[in-house]
């Protein structure tokens, strides 16, 4: 059965049909203005009275007479300039409760017609740490991941390692320098390499900030590294074996920080994966004429006419013979296509790299490598500090993001303490619900923004208990699962859910806009609509529980009907937060 709102959309749907009118003007939406009367309304009759140029009232009116009788409709009426404002009928309530009850999806419809979804995200780079950029290429793109399997698509995510470009050649030299009798830089040499990688995280940690910092003071040195970067991209033994260990122990630790994130992906392949499909797709962009040469090296021009601004062609091959970030993310669309076949591919990456996905989708499609729309970047803002700037640490660096993450558990460790939560569950588990709200508390804040805007990094906001936050959601649910508890041990059973309060029927209102929330997050590739729906929920949820107590209500058909509606609530709530990337613990 499709929602309330959609059922009554349907009715007015067939009302405007029925008067040659473009059926999708029947679309109902809940109405913001005396929602207990009229929880919806129709604003069709003003662009149809348009289109048959005649009085919106009027034309409200006609379509009036047809809802006229149907079972949907509880009532209706017409309101200012031509607005529907509608009540459904009272059994499509108790009937739509007993629905969301009974579904494992809480209501959610799934998709009729599922994709195969490419999902690009994270895109750590090998050697230098994660920054704040990168937690919201991860929370973001692992809401989406979340979303799109929820209704229904197969999704295949990669991490998209930047293991391939001059950081690469940085290490190497620096290493050189350290350890300059390892077997790696004896380019004579033959034989097997160690197995045993030559350096620790931490010393990838060091070295790289020390690589780069030389190289910015002295252009000799930048320049070895470049030089160690084209012989390693030009296939030196030495540099990939080392490479190897590299990424190896980069993956390694970056495993553990995205479990500990709760993100997970796929693939974990990285731009020098795609390396040996480089020449043969550079020997065909040349064949067929979508590169062309310029200067000594090869590019695809993308350039088009109504451009508003200009845009750069894309560099395939640099004029000295290295391939550069746009030669591998295209080789990449041609693995993809050919490993995956995906319907659609969204990279999940910082706005600021909106041109530089401009060129690659433009030369993609000039090449036939992908349709037109089926590479999408989904951008994102920047995380400011409060002084509005991108945020930073105390000396100016960039904030890494494992610094981040344990600033926020250490403050919502704090908070629980404030607010007397999570005080005689034992250390152990107090130190995973601080975890847990910790997390919880970054993840939503992030999600709840639409992704391009900024927005101000504020862990005292973020930590809160109360107003729009993740802990308040995790609070939420945990005091749903407390009742349940209750319910159980005192032997209270859901049983039929009767509407009769009206905060009952607002409660059951806002579970029946779950999957419009979903339809709105993934259009817009955006997880907001889901915090917003979440929230409101929750909220939905505590006026019920404040006027329709559940455990002492002196009926008990009535003690189960809301306990069967807590029920739903929760269920609801919990995929909410699972397609958030949140966990709410069982007590806190
Ligand atoms: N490694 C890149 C960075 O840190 C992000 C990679 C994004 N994905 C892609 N296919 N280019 O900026």
């Amino acid at each position: 059965m499709p929602s309330i709102a959609d059922q009554l959309s349907a009715v007015l749907g067939d009302a405007f049909a029925s008067l040659e009118l473009p059926r999708e003007l029947g679309r109902v939406t809940p109405s913001r203005q005396n929602p207990e009367i009229f929880p919806f309304q129709c604003n069709g009759a003003m662009p149809a009275a348009k289109l048959a140029k005649t009085n919106p009232r009027e034309l409200a009116s006609r379509l009036l007479e047809r809802l006229h009788g149907l079972p949907q409709i509880g009532a209706a009426e017409i309101a200012g300039p031509g607005f529907i404002n509608l009540r459904p009928a009272d059994h499509l309530y108790a009937e739509r409760a007993a629905e969301i009850a009974a579904d494992e999806r809480a209501g959610a419809p799934v998709t009729g017609a599922p994709k195969t979804v490419m999902i690009d995200f994270g895109g750590p780079n090998v050697a230098k740490p994660m920054h704040v950029g990168h937690l919201r290429s991860s929370v973001l793109g692992d809401s989406l991941q979340r979303l799109f399997r929820f209704r229904g698509d197969t999704v295949v995510s990669d991490i998209h390692l930047g293991d391939w470009g001059l950081q690469m050649g940085h290490l190497i030299t620096e290493l050189r320098e350290e350890q300059p009798d390892l077997v790696y830089f004896d380019a004579d040499y033959q034989g097997d390499y160690p197995s045993e990688p030559p350096v620790t995280i931490e010393d990838l940690a060091r070295l790289y900030p020390q690589a780069s910092a030389k190289a910015k003071a002295d252009p000799a040195r930048l320049e070895i590294s470049r030089t160690a970067t084209a012989e390693l991209q030009a296939g030196r033994a030495g540099y990939r074996a080392l490479l190897r260990h590299f990424i190896d122990v980069s993956v390694a630790a970056l495993k553990r920080d995205f479990a500990a994130l709760g993100v997970h992906f796929d693939l974990w392949k990285g731009e020098s994966d795609v390396d040996p499909l480089i020449p043969g797709l550079v020997e065909d962009f040349k064949k067929r004429g979508v590169a062309e040469q310029s200067d000594g090296a090869w590019v695809v021009r993308v350039a088009r006419e109504d451009d508003k601004k200009e845009l750069a062609p894309l560099i395939l091959v640099t004029s000295g013979g290295a391939s550069l970030y746009g030669t591998t993310d295209l080789a990449t669309i041609l693995d993809r296509k050919q490993s995956v076949g995906p319907d659609l591919t969204l990279y999940v990456v910082d706005l600021a790299q909106s041109d530089h996905f401009e060129q690659v989708f433009r030369a993609a499609e000039k090449a036939g490598l992908a349709a037109e729309g089926a590479l999408e970047h989904v951008k994102f803002g920047t995380v400011n500090g409060k002084d509005g700037k991108r945020l930073r640490t105390r000396d100016g660096g960039t904030f890494r993001l494992a610094d981040l993450i344990s600033s926020a558990i250490e403050r919502a460790d704090e908070r629980l303490k404030e607010v007397g939560l999570a005080a005689d569950v034992g250390a152990e588990e107090h130190d995973r619900v601080a975890r847990m709200v910790g997390l919880a508390a970054i993840k939503f804040a992030d999600l709840q923004n639409y992704r391009t805007t900024n927005y101000v990094f504020d862990l005292d906001r973020f930590t809160s208990f109360e107003g729009k936050t993740g802990p308040y959601l995790l609070y939420a649910a945990v005091r749903v699962k407390s009742l349940m508890r209750r319910a159980d041990e005192a032997g209270v059973k859901p049983g039929k859910i009767v509407i009769e309060a009206q905060e009952e029927r607002d409660l059951l209102l806002a579970l029946d806009a779950f999957g419009a929330a979903l339809d709105q997050a993934i259009e817009n590739r955006a997880p907001n609509a889901i915090c917003d729906h979440a929230f409101t929920l929750a909220q939905a949820f505590s006026k019920f529980y404040a006027a329709c107590p559940v455990l002492v209500a002196e009926d008990d058909a009535v003690k189960a009907s809301r306990l069967a509606l807590a029920q739903a609530t929760l269920k609801q709530l919990e995929l909410s937060l699972d397609l958030l990337g949140l966990e709410a613990p069982e007590r806190m």
